[in-house]
């Protein structure tokens, strides 16, 4: 090899070196950028959820606070009407009750919105009230089986129930499902969640990536917050699982 072509093999291999240098640049400052857009993501999520329980519980705590007590209020004052007619009797007897089922729709309403039993007690207390409330209106039933379940930080609790309480709407409201299970159990430090419904189920795939709905786009937004993992199976005429991983 003459000197020529040594320089030549040289400079050859600087501009490939160069050229390498400048691919791993690039390469390393896209996956920066793109960590750092997947923080900003999740932390906007987290500020959307964040106040959107914020509202939760303000509007708990109005329709708890001030349309409550109104309400038992006008109950009292309808009472104290004094009629001497029968036909008056049955209709004041019949807007009491009507009051009566509106002050426990409301109450319901805002235990809904504002779970206090989690606060209190947490979460497998809370889902009992839930569920057992559900259960009362013999649409469904659901079995909760929470003898597996380990304890998890307080502040993740909220973001479990929020999303137990939209896999139960969706079962109701979707599903036409008899059954209901829920389920948790541990794995190498990681909380399971499981559910299954005995419904209709539906096309994951397709529905995941057309339906305008909220509640799926909030279990995927919470489980991402809890940097866990969302599995969704369902078989059309055989039901629906939801498998959610979260470490503990
Ligand atoms: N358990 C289920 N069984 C059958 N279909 C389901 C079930 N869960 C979800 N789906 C389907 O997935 C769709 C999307 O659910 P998602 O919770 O995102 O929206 P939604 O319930 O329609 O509206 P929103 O939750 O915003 O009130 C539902 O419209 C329904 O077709
Ligand atoms: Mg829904």
């Amino acid at each position: 090899m003459d000197e020529q072509q040594q320089n030549f093999y040289n400079e050859v291999l600087i501009v490939v070196l160069l050229i390498g240098v400048i691919i791993i640049y690039f390469v390393v400052t896209i996956i920066r950028y793109h960590r750092r857009y997947i923080k900003l993501q999740r932390e906007r999520i987290l500020a959307e959820i964040t106040i959107q329980e914020n509202e939760r519980k303000r509007i708990a705590n109005d329709l708890h606070d001030s349309l409550g007590p109104l309400l038992s209020s006008v109950k009292l004052n309808i009472n104290s009407v004094d009629v001497h007619n029968e036909g008056d009797e049955k209709l004041i007897d019949k807007a009491g009750k009507h009051i009566d089922e509106i002050i426990k729709s409301i109450r319901q309403i805002s235990h809904n919105l504002l779970p206090n039993t989690l606060e209190r007690k947490g979460l497998i207390e809370a889902l009992r009230e839930f569920t057992r409330h559900i259960n009362e209106e013999k649409i469904i039933r659901i079995q909760l089986h929470e003898k597996a379940y380990p304890q998890i930080a307080k502040e993740k609790e909220i973001h479990i129930f929020r999303m137990i309480q939209e896999i139960v709407n969706n079962t109701i409201k979707h599903a036409g499902a008899k059954n209901l299970q829920i389920g948790f159990s541990e794995e190498e430090n990681n909380i399971l969640i499981l559910t299954k419904d005995d419904g209709v189920g539906f096309d994951v795939k397709k529905i995941r990536a057309t339906s305008g709905g909220l509640g799926l786009k909030s279990i995927e937004s919470r489980t991402e917050i809890l940097n866990g993992k969302l599995v969704i199976e369902s078989e059309l005429e055989k039901g629906t699982s939801y498998i959610i991983k979260i470490p503990l």
